[in-house]
């Protein structure tokens, strides 16, 4: 349970801030929040106090009592972590340039940030993302005490399509959850796949299946949170992956790429992690051309695609390998064989008869040791995956 002060400044997507707050009570932080008079522009005081979090408001401050007179220093003071979602760019201009003309300028100026940055999650028009005065801001501030948790690209609520989305809360609460790991990983370098690998057809189709990368994600997040470097071997995602210092992302559609990528990352890696669902067959000849539908019936050659994690275990004995195992039936003895016969160190094997796995928040699974000893959990995704972890942190911290 961490002290947590977050800044809301004015921006639309100060409503995505009151989910990140109610996931942040959830895990019983405590959360003190500066409303700026922008912010209060979008969502209400009153809200926020429902969430169980103290609320300071600029309108309704009162200097004249003493308790008010240094809140600035107080709540900088009192803050174990600091978040400024939405960061707007009137507010990074503003403290990009050490204005301190509000209760949130103000406490940013008093806070002691050489230990802990103050991190700022950018929210605005694509058009004033890319505006050089807001770049140059953006410099100045990461030169200084601050992490920019950069947006994501999208549908913005102007309706134009670009940069400048504030990051959803959910990806909010992981890296503030990252912030506070504890580093007993540091030095480790752990390779996870994730996602669906995909086999092209021809320049338009391709045969893939319903992997969304989500599994990965959470896997990847408890791997950042306890100080791992991560390689992300990324097939086709339903997640765009924010960025983080500790994390490489690499693409891999295909199941060639991903084991090139595997087996080059692997000569200096301490584990990897093999949860991408990777398609077992390609097609034998991709058709250059997109193909045309002349006959009513074609037929595709399929030949096997070379099994990633077994590969990289055969040339890497020393790595640490994890794997996954989807079942649609007999989930424990088939995923036992695959532990064996892919020369694995643990198997996490998912029933994922029921369709309520692929792309889904929760998940169920069984962790299966080479011993036999198997574990069942379930719940969020990210719930599951520390789990998973905390077990392979004793396995890492053996090397
Ligand atoms: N895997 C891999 N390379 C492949 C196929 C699978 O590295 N070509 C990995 C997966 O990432 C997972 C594990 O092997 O960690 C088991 O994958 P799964 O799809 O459950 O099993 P398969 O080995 O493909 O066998 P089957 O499809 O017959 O169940």
């Amino acid at each position: 349970m961490a002290k947590i002060l977050i800044g809301i400044s004015g921006s639309i997507a100060a409503y995505k801030t009151i989910l990140y707050l109610r996931e942040l009570r959830k895990l019983n932080h405590q959360c003190r929040v500066i409303l700026t008079t922008g912010g209060a522009q979008f969502v209400t005081a009153n809200l926020i106090a429902a969430l169980g979090c103290e609320v300071y408001c600029d309108q309704t401050l009162d200097f004249t009592k003493a308790e008010q007179a240094m809140l600035h220093i107080d709540l900088a003071k009192w803050a174990e972590r600091f978040v400024i979602a939405p960061s707007s760019a009137h507010t990074l201009a503003k403290l990009a340039h050490g204005f301190a003309d509000n209760l949130l300028t103000q406490a940013v100026l008093a806070y002691d940030a050489t230990t802990q940055p103050i991190y700022l999650t950018p929210a605005m028009n694509q058009q004033m993302w890319h505006n050089p005065a807001t770049q140059a801001n953006l410099q100045l501030l990461k030169e200084r005490n601050f992490t920019i948790w950069e947006p994501a690209s999208g549908l913005q609520a102007c309706g134009d399509n670009g940069t400048g989305r504030m990051l959803e809360a959910e990806q909010l609460v992981m890296l503030t959850e990252q912030t506070l790991a504890k580093p007993i990983l540091t030095g480790k370098k752990i390779i996870i796949t994730l996602g669906a690998t995909v086999e092209a057809i021809d320049p338009v189709r391709f045969i893939s299946n319903h992997s969304s990368g989500k599994m990965g994600w959470a896997l990847i997040n408890a791997a950042l949170a306890r100080g791992a470097q991560v390689i992300a071997l990324c097939g086709k995602l339903a997640i765009k992956l924010p960025t983080h210092p500790h994390l490489q992302q690499i693409e891999t559609l295909s199941a060639d790429d991903m084991l090139t990528s595997a087996l080059i990352q692997a000569t200096d890696a301490d584990m990897i992690v093999a949860c991408a669902a990777v398609a077992d067959y390609k097609v034998v000849n991709y058709a250059p051309q997109k193909i045309k539908k002349k006959s009513e019936r074609i037929t595709l050659e399929l030949t096997k695609n070379p099994d990633i994690i077994s590969t990289v275990k055969q040339q890497f004995p020393q790595l640490i390998g994890i794997g996954f195992a989807a079942e649609t039936e007999n989930l424990i003895e088939h995923a036992t064989n695959k532990l064996k016969t892919k020369g694995l160190d643990l198997i996490i094997a998912n029933d994922v008869s029921e369709q309520q796995i692929f792309n889904h928040d929760t998940t169920k699974v069984s962790i299966i040791e080479q011993s036999g000893t198997t574990q069942e959990l379930n719940g969020s995704k990210k719930q599951v995956a520390e789990k998973i972890f905390e077990q392979l942190e004793s396995l890492l911290c053996k090397i």
